[in-house]
Formats: C-alpha cells, structure tokens, sequence
C-alpha cells in the first residue's frame, strides 16, 4: 500500500505548481553519489521543499545546476567543501538527510564500511550540531546501527542532541519485503503491507510476516525473510563490483523524508514509517536504538509503536537480532567515546 500511494503522491506534487507557503529547507549531504542524485531528484518534486541544498566533496554544482531547470518551485543549490560549503549547505536546515559515504562490494557486510563510514558520518553530524541543531536528521550512510548512535554521541557532546529528530532510515527493508510478499502470494503490493522491526543489516533486519494477515507455508516464511534480510546482498552482487542499492534506497529514502515533511511541514496526523530510533523497547537488554513503526508528528518521534503479537519463529529472529544490534550499536558509541 505504502509504495504505490508513494508513487502517486511523488507523481502528484510533480506536476504541483507552487511550493507549500510553509515549505522546508532540506540538505542533502553526499548528494553527488549514487543514492544521493535519484534522491535529490525525487526529493525536488516535493512540494513541501522550499529549498533543496546539495552538498557532497564534489560534482555538486552539476547536480544542482541540473535539477534546478525542473519546474517545481524549490530553490536548488550546490556546495562543496570549499567557500564553507558544508555551512551553507546546512545553515537554516530544517531536515538534513545523509546518504554520504561508501557502498559495498560483493563479499561485504555493511559493518566491513565501518572504517570509512564512520568518521564521514561523525565529521558531517558535528557540521549539524553546529549548523542546523533542530534540525531532523535521516541517516541512510552504513553501517545505519551504528551511524546512528554515531550522529547521537555527537550531537549529546554539542549538548543539542533530541532523539525525537534522529531516525535511521529502514524503509528500503519493508519497501523490499512488500513487494517480496506480493510476488510470493501474487497479490498487489498495496496488499502486502509488512511490518519490519530490528535494525537495518543481516539478521538485525526482522520481518514480522506473522502480522501481514497472510499465512505462508514454513518453506516461504523462512525463504522470505531470508530473502529480506539479505535482499541488499542480490544487488551487491548483481552490480558485481560497482556498488549497492541506490535506486531503490533513493525511492525508500524519499519516501520517509516526504512522510517526515507531511508531519512536520504539513501537520498531517496519523503518519506511520519504520525507522531506527531511539527507543526503550529493548533497552533493558542493552539496545538503545530499535526499528519498528513509529507516528511522526510535528516534533519528529510523535509515539514509538510496540513490536506486538509474535509467533516462536519471530521471537528467535528477535532473539537473534539483539546481540547484533547490541553490539553495533556499541561500536557506534565507542567511536565517538574513544579517548
Ligand atoms: C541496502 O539495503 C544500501 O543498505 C542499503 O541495500
């Protein structure tokens, strides 16, 4: 339901004349890269932007020049590291999203990019905590269990940190696993509606196909969630070298940033995503960040659903996932924290 109520609406404010009068200023830091460039050019037909501000180490002004000749109303522009491009990327932002960074090769976890990810991810969040404190920050660069505490400890350093306004994006997971379940049962992928807890790498990605309303045989549940937890491998290996996910994390990435600005920009109610945020469902265990289903509202973070009803088989993937997270999300802080 979600993707195809996504394309349309994308679709709609495409050919939208005007820019809301209440429109938000928006960076996109990395936005040169591979997931950067679809994701400014879907986030460039958002009639809730009223500037989109590009900022990557370079390519940029092409970028920006490019996107600026679309007939939607935002204000492009383009910046790079030189002329204090990252302040005027981030000054006045009200949502910065950060696909920045490195993507995989065949044979990688998410977790092999720490090294590289790790300190782009720290250098950028400490420009927002300088630049744009109240801003909404959207982390799509990997390992995404630990670049959001990453974001988070540099932000509590700065003293402006709000977990309300920090969400690691894992829509591209239930974007994924809809439409994995709609081939499977051959039904409309506004019929497969499935909720994804956990994180956002190997066993820490947690489909609960018990909650869907549809029943699976034993085979096609562990095929499926197999094929969703490992679904960013096919296109690593597919790419064969060259990267992962770009388009699809593009259209997932796009996605929460416009459910982000409908709560935020235009007050709409009852706005639902996934996403990897601060939370207390798991913290007894150890686990400080956790996806599931969360409302947003004009703050961010309105309320943080509850995992809900699941059967043995969701429990041990549950079980299994808060090891993992516990650890990543460790890493992440210990970056940070390092003497
Ligand atoms: C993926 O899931 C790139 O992390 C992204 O494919």
């Amino acid at each position: 339901m979600f993707a195809t109520r996504q394309i349309s609406s994308i679709a709609k404010r495409a050919f939208s004349t005007s820019t809301s009068s209440n429109a938000a200023k928006v960076a996109v830091l990395g936005a040169a890269g591979g997931i950067g460039q679809p994701l400014s050019l879907l986030l460039k037909q958002s009639s809730l932007i009223s500037h989109l501000s590009l900022y990557d180490i370079v390519n940029t002004p092409g970028v920006a020049a490019d996107l600026s000749h679309i007939n939607s109303d935002s204000k492009v522009t383009g910046h790079v590291p030189d002329n204090n491009g990252l302040k005027e990327a981030l000054t006045g932002c009200d949502v910065v999203v950060i696909p920045a960074g490195v993507p995989r090769k065949p044979g990688m976890t998410r977790d092999d990019l720490f090294n590289t990810n790790a300190s782009i991810v720290r250098d950028l969040a400490k420009a927002c905590a300088e630049h744009c404190p109240k801003a909404h920050i959207l982390v799509i660069a990997n390992p995404v269990n630990s670049t959001v505490p990453i974001v988070a400890e540099v932000f509590k350093k700065a003293n402006v940190f709000d977990p309300k306004r920090l969400f690691g994006v894992t829509t591209l997971d239930v974007v994924r696993a809809s439409r994995f379940v709609s081939e499977v049962k051959k039904v409309s992928t506004e019929d497969a509606k499935i909720t994804v807890i956990g994180g956002h790498s190997g066993v820490t990605i947690v489909p609960l196909l018990s909650q869907s309303g549809h029943s699976f045989t034993e085979e096609e549940v562990k095929a499926l969630t197999h094929r969703i937890q490992f679904g960013g491998d096919e296109v690593v290996k597919a790419k064969n070298g060259t990267g992962s996910a770009t388009l699809s994390m593009a259209f997932a990435g796009a996605r929460f940033t416009n459910s982000l600005l409908e709560a935020t920009v235009a007050g709409k109610k009852n706005i639902v995503e996934p996403t990897f945020v601060k939370s207390d469902i798991f913290a007894k265990e150890g686990v400080e960040y956790f996806a599931t289903n969360v409302e947003l509202g004009p703050n961010g973070v309105e309320k943080i659903h509850p995992v809900g009803k699941v059967n043995a088989y969701e429990q041990g993937l549950i079980d299994a996932a808060v090891p993992e997270l516990k650890g990543n999300i460790a890493k992440g802080k210990a970056f940070i924290n390092k003497a």
